[in-house]
């Protein structure tokens, strides 16, 4: 376990933004959490657990300790018939997992590749794209209590997930760190999802539907639609998709008939936040050192040099611009600190 102090957040956020913690731990061996709860300086001082810093806007300097849990580790734990169970540790990139995935003949998380971060904050907020959560195929946490030193593993259902949200955005929230999550992956007879418009598109230019060729096409879409955070700081979307009660989304049909809806649940739909922010002017705007990307409106950007709040600013003015249009109240999904 490493202590040290004044240490600059800049190259651990995916934002690329620019601030200090007063103190920094980092955990890289299990064993050293036997003791960790004890820990004088998380007693006195706020703390707050960080991954792989892809989903957080660092708004000021932290007067407390990071903790950056860094265990390493992918292994297939158990081989049935038709399904692996594979345990990952929370330190590990979250593609480089898929990689693993993907190589070894394992399919369920493949629509997830190129997901930026590590395999801790996976669970966090249930990653999902073109169709897929991880919620689809987790099969547990393995968590510890900072305050306490309990250890237990959650099951799938215990951590009530939901799009984007889980338990440790709620009861578990801050004192809870991920050490491990498990996955049940099938290893014969794929069933694979391609049902995702533009992957079923992306897929035509393949051979065959395979592992393989789902993570190339997936990886295709992203780099061409997303910004590469280590060229242009970014965390991704910025807003959750908002789910409407489907009168409001018949509305908004009446008057904009191209507009995208998703089914949700049997009352309420999804629409999608980068269209509704499109159709309000922002795509491309650049507002001094930060922006809304060009090819993604759900992806505001730091040019360089941004601080957190001049994209607060920019969050709350686009946020003004899509209530004003359509009455819809838009939810960040990044996290602030
Ligand atoms: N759209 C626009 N203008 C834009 C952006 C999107 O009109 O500027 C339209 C698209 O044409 C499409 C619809 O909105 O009809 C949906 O767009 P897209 O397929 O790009 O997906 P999204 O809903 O914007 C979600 C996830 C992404 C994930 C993609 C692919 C959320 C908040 N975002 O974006 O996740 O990669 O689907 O599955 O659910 C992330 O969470 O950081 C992330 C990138």
């Amino acid at each position: 376990m490493e202590i040290n102090n004044n240490i600059s957040l800049k190259s651990l956020n995916s934002f690329g933004i620019e601030a200090i913690a007063k103190t920094f731990i980092e955990i890289s061996d299990i064993n050293d959490l036997t003791n960790f709860h004890k820990t004088e300086i998380l007693k006195s001082e706020p703390y707050y657990i960080l991954g792989g810093g892809s989903n957080i806007l660092f708004t000021k300097d932290f007067a407390g300790t990071i903790i950056h849990p860094n265990f390493k580790g992918i292994v297939i734990i158990e081989e049935n018939k038709d399904s692996s169970l594979v345990k990952v540790f929370a330190g590990e990139v979250w593609d480089d997992f898929v990689n693993f995935c993907v190589t070894n003949n394992l399919s369920g998380i493949e629509n997830l590749s190129l997901i930026p971060g590590n395999c801790g904050a996976a669970p966090v907020q249930n990653i999902g794209a073109f169709g897929v959560e991880i919620k689809d195929c987790m099969e547990s946490v393995e968590l510890y209590n900072i305050e306490t030193g309990e250890k237990i593993t959650l099951t799938n259902n215990e951590c009530k997930f939901g799009y984007r949200t889980s338990i440790f955005k709620t009861d578990f929230k801050n004192n809870w760190l991920i050490i491990s999550t498990t996955y049940k992956l099938t290893n014969t007879n794929h069933n694979f999802n391609t049902s995702y418009g533009a992957l079923s598109e992306e897929l035509k230019k393949h051979n065959e539907v395979s592992l393989k060729s789902i993570r190339e096409s997936v990886i295709f879409i992203r780099t061409s639609k997303l910004p590469d955070p280590k060229e242009m700081g970014n965390a991704g979307s910025f807003f959750k998709n908002p789910i409407v009660k489907i009168k409001k989304a018949e509305e908004i049909i009446k008057i904009f008939a191209n507009a995208p809806v998703y089914k949700f649940s049997e009352t309420e739909v999804k629409l999608a936040a980068g269209w509704l922010i499109e159709q309000c002017g922002w795509k491309g705007k650049q507002i001094g050192n930060v922006g809304v990307h060009k090819k993604q409106a759900l992806v505001l950007v730091n040019y360089g040099n941004a601080k957190g709040i001049e994209i607060i600013n920019l969050s709350e003015n686009i946020k003004k611009s899509v209530f004003d249009k359509f009455g819809i109240k838009l939810e960040t999904e990044v996290n602030f600190l």
